[in-house]
């Protein structure tokens, strides 16, 4: 036998085999280029056959013709068998795929409702030149109570029920009004912050009513501050944080130890009230106002506590419960409900 021939030969074997082993469409691919591809064992086949004498030529050229078609034929075949195995392989897949079977879904994460009223109130006080500030939620007697103008035995101390400690003298502060203390004594004044922090209060939990809840105190103290000064900024800030400039504020007499005179602060509901138009409904009941936080002038004893001159200085400050603010502002019906860790309630935020 010549040698083109039995080449020939071989080499079709070794294409039927390598075309029934591809497996995908990658591995066909290589498996064609290498047999029948432009430059491929049967190309190169195509060009020795040139080369040999007329009678070997007349025997090789139809056996080769033969063996290329038969080449490509497998090619064909092989296509189709590997696209046949892949339907098959889907449909197979497809056989156990559950259509109802459960996927969690992806939750992204957010601020919790008052961390976002924080830091917009925050940015509120910036906007109008104030520090933040913040203190220890671990307090002494003296900053929470006695600088206060809030000495042991008096009656005030009812008004906020206490946790202490079993060390003596110290408590977890009942008010941000605490932080006020701290800053005068720190930094004198003039001063202007604004403190949110977390309280705690011995109390009887309800709807309106948490243990341990945030609180936002303002203060100012610089020379020559009024009434006045206060009412303006409160009703400022009120209008940003509520983002109505429409919503009235009004006082009413208050006590409070550490500020003469004290004040509640009041604002127009935010549900049926616009400007001085009040209907009255029953989140306000039926008032058309919703008590919102206490208020006052610094007291002089809480001034010279802190080591400043009442003779010079005077400031206002004020405090408000920051939950009962977005309850307020977002409709929020029970105060429980922002630690509870309901996914329903948080993903409203
Ligand atoms: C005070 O705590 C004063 N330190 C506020 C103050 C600061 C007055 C500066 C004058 C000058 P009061 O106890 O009223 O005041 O609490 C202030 C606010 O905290 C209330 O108006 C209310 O919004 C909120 N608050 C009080 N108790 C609770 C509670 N148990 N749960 C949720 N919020 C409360």
């Amino acid at each position: 036998m010549s040698l083109l021939k039995e080449q020939i030969e071989r080499i079709l074997h070794a294409c039927k085999e390598a075309f029934s082993q591809a497996g995908t469409i990658d591995e066909l691919e290589r498996v064609r280029i290498m047999f029948i591809g432009r430059q491929g064992h049967f190309a190169n086949l195509t060009d020795q056959l040139k080369g040999v004498p007329y009678d070997e030529k007349k025997v090789c050229g139809p056996l080769l013709s033969v063996a290329k078609s038969e080449a490509h034929e497998l090619y064909e075949h092989s296509k189709q068998r590997i696209a046949n195995d892949a339907v098959r392989a889907n449909q197979e897949r497809e056989q156990y795929f559950d259509v109802s079977a459960y996927t969690p879904g992806i939750m992204r994460g957010s601020l919790h409702v008052y961390t976002r009223l924080i830091e917009q109130l925050e940015d509120i006080f910036i906007s109008m030149g104030y520090d933040i500030a913040s203190g220890p939620e671990l307090e002494t007697e003296y900053n929470n109570f006695i600088a206060l103008n809030i000495p042991e035995d008096h009656p005030a101390r009812d008004m906020q029920d206490t946790f202490w400690t079993n060390v003596p003298g110290m408590l977890l502060r009942t008010q941000t009004s605490a932080v006020q203390v701290r800053e005068m004594k720190q930094r004198g004044a003039p001063i202007a912050i604004f403190a949110p922090g977390r309280v705690y209060r011995n109390e009887q939990i309800d709807a309106t009513h948490e243990s341990v809840f945030t609180q936002g105190e303002g203060l100012v103290v610089d020379k020559g501050i009024s009434l006045s000064h206060m009412l303006a900024t409160v009703r400022m800030f009120l209008q940003a944080a509520f983002e109505d400039t429409t919503l009235n504020t009004r006082v009413r007499p208050g006590y409070f130890p550490f500020v003469e005179p004290g004040l509640e602060v009041d604002i127009s509901c935010p549900f049926c009230s616009t400007g001085t138009h009040t209907k009255g409904c029953a989140v306000c009941k039926r008032t058309g106002w919703i008590e919102l936080m206490g208020s006052g002038l610094v007291h002089p004893h809480v001034l010279r506590s802190c080591n400043i001159d009442p003779e010079v200085y005077s400031g206002f400050a004020f405090g408000f419960g920051i939950e009962r603010m977005a309850m307020i502002k977002y409709g929020i019906n029970d105060i429980r409900l922002f630690h509870a860790s309901s996914i329903d309630f948080l993903t409203q935020f």
